[in-house]
Order: C-alpha cells, then structure tokens, then sequence
C-alpha cells in the first residue's frame, strides 16, 4: 500500500486519536528533582544562571520544597549539598552532620515515602573543586574510592534510597556496593553516573553548588563527547560492578548514547536534563522566544522515547504540574 491509499495524517486528525496512538508517555512518576541544600535557617537562596532554581536550607524550606513537588505528583528528589567548609578531601562530605545526612534525614521524618537520591562526588565538598583527592595535581583514583565508600554510607545510614555516584572513577560503583553491603545496606540501590561527558553544559551547576574546579578542567575522568562505543564499555563495565540503574548525562544533545545504552543493557536507565540545558530554556523563554512549556514537554518526552525510564530535570516540578492540568482538561 502507498499514497493515495495510505495515508499516516488519518491517525493525527483529532487529539482523541492522537493519544490513542501515542508511543510515549510521559508522567510526573518519571521525574526526580535536583535540590541544592545549604545551611542556616531560612535560606532560599537564587542562582541567577537558574532561575527558578535555589539553594535551600534544611528547615520549613526544604519541607516547603518536598511538599509543592509531592502535590504535583513527584516524589523522587537529587540532594547536592553545599558544606560549611571545604578542604582538600571534602570532610564533611561523609560528617554525619553534614548537610546531605541532615536534609535526608529531615526528609525521612516529614514526608518518609519520598525517593530519597543523593549525589556522591567530591567537587562541591573539596577547596580544589575536583571530583576526587588530589596527588601531584592530578586526581588519585583509588586514594578516592575509599572516601566514595564512606560518603555513601553515611548516606545510607541517614536514610538515603539511592547513592548516585558522579565522578567518573574507575572503580567506584564495586568501592560504593562493598562499603554498603559491609556496613549493613545491601538494601540501598546504586544509579551510576556511568556514562557522564566532560560537558560545557554543567556550567550553571558549578555555580549553583559552587563546585567549579580551581585549576584544569575534568577531560581527565569526564568522557570525550566524541565518543558513543566508549559509552558501552562504560556501561557494562559499572553494570558488572553492581550498578542497580545507570545514568547518561547531559541528555539533550546524547539522545544517541541514551538509546544505544538502552539498547545494551538491561538495568533501568535515567538521563540528566543538566542545568545547561535548564538555562538555555529558561533564557530564551523569559525574552518569548520559546514556550517555555511546549519545549519543556517536547524534551522531556524525546529522552523518554530514546529510552530513559526517568529524567533527572530542574523542569520537574513546572512539568510534572503543566502535565496534571493536561490530564484534567477534557
Ligand atoms: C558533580 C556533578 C556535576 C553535575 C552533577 N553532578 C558537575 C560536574 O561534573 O561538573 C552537573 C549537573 C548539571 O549541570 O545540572 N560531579
């Protein structure tokens, strides 16, 4: 059969048919929120490369936070924490008072059957800003392990779900799995940063958790944007060292890497709308260059339809609540 007598516009005559032969769906259970955590009391605290987005204290703001995300029907968070102090090996990264074990805990006790997800690396926490402990200025692989096994055990003793670690060490998934399932969390699942490009598109986030290196860039552990079989390997290498759920990131312009590591591997796969991407929205949005909520929707329901069973997005909560007045209009 061909044209005339197939026609594809037959199916896209009504918005009825149109849901009706829809690939994807896109829902606010899909949808895990960054929060950046500080300390004091009564803090929310904006970051003009992010608007919308805030660095919020662990009090009444927080649960003000978890509870406008659980209204609209997202109930899986992202914690970044931003310390008091930071020094050369990021301390209070695994302190039991650090500010991710408090806001964790905060969040167990007010609205207990959130996902509580938490980001392990060490940039936001070290004064260098690298993702591990430095040796002769050069990031030491496995001298970081072992402080990744501690943070995300402290992590997990706080009440965390998921320990999501983002620094690219080789390594880090097996160091993370041994040090939970010797610390009596053989329980707490592991997302892995598997396959996390060294990417211009972090640059408001480095503001946002104050986490830019000092010196050099992350070209050194962060992978080249060229490569896709490398992604793969990446892949299958933390799937064998006991990663529960994998991750891609940034996600917009690696739609392709999502699909071919959908399309390798088995565990559940998430992708990182990062703040970049967030920004250039927001950016043109604000000057009406965009609809903000047509291209939100649009992109969020693309990284589905490449294979992310859930998107980490600063875009959660506008979407997950343009998405339910969507679902009430008849
Ligand atoms: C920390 C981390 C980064 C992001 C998530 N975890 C920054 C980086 O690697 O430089 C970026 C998130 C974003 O841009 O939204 N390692």
């Amino acid at each position: 059969m061909s044209f005339p007598a197939e026609r594809t516009r037959r199916l896209r005559r009504t918005a009825a048919l149109r849901r009706l032969v829809s690939e994807t769906a896109l829902s606010a259970a899909d949808l895990i929120q960054p929060i950046f955590v500080v300390h004091g009391s009564g803090v929310r605290r904006a970051i003009a490369s992010m608007p919308g987005v805030a660095q919020l204290s662990v009090d009444e703001v927080l649960d003000q936070e978890i509870e406008s995300l659980r209204e609209v029907g997202v109930s899986a968070v992202l914690l970044f924490g931003i310390p008091a102090v930071k020094d050369a090996i990021g301390s209070e990264n695994f302190a039991e008072d650090g500010i991710v074990q408090r806001a964790i805990r905060r969040i167990r006790e007010r609205v207990p059957q959130t996902v509580v997800m938490t980001d392990v690396c060490c940039c936001e926490y070290t004064d260098h800003g690298h993702c591990g402990v430095l040796r002769h200025d050069e990031v030491d692989n496995d001298a970081t392990l072992e402080i990744l096994g501690k943070v995300a055990l402290s992590h997990a003793a706080a009440g965390a779900d998921v320990v999501a670690p983002s620094g690219m060490m080789d390594g880090m998934v097996q160091a993370i799995r041994s040090a939970l399932d010797d610390g009596g969390f053989s329980s707490r699942a592991i997302l892995s940063y598997a396959v996390k490009y060294a990417s211009a598109f972090y640059g408001p986030f480095r503001d946002a958790a104050d986490s830019a290196p000092s010196f050099g860039d992350r070209k050194g552990y962060q992978m080249d944007p060229a490569n896709v079989r490398e992604a793969l390997r990446e892949a299958r290498l933390d799937v064998a060292e006991g990663a529960d759920m994998l991750m891609v990131k940034p996600a917009l312009a690696y739609l392709d890497v999502v699909r071919a590591v959908h399309q390798a591997t088995d565990v559940p796969l998430v992708t990182y709308n990062v703040s970049g991407e967030y920004a250039m929205v927001k950016a043109a949005a604000e000057r009406g260059w965009l609809d903000e909520r047509a291209v939100v929707l649009e992109a969020l329901t693309s990284m589905r339809r490449a294979g992310a069973s859930a998107i980490v997005t600063y875009h959660a909560k506008d979407a997950a609540g343009w998405l339910s007045a969507d679902s009430t209009t008849p």
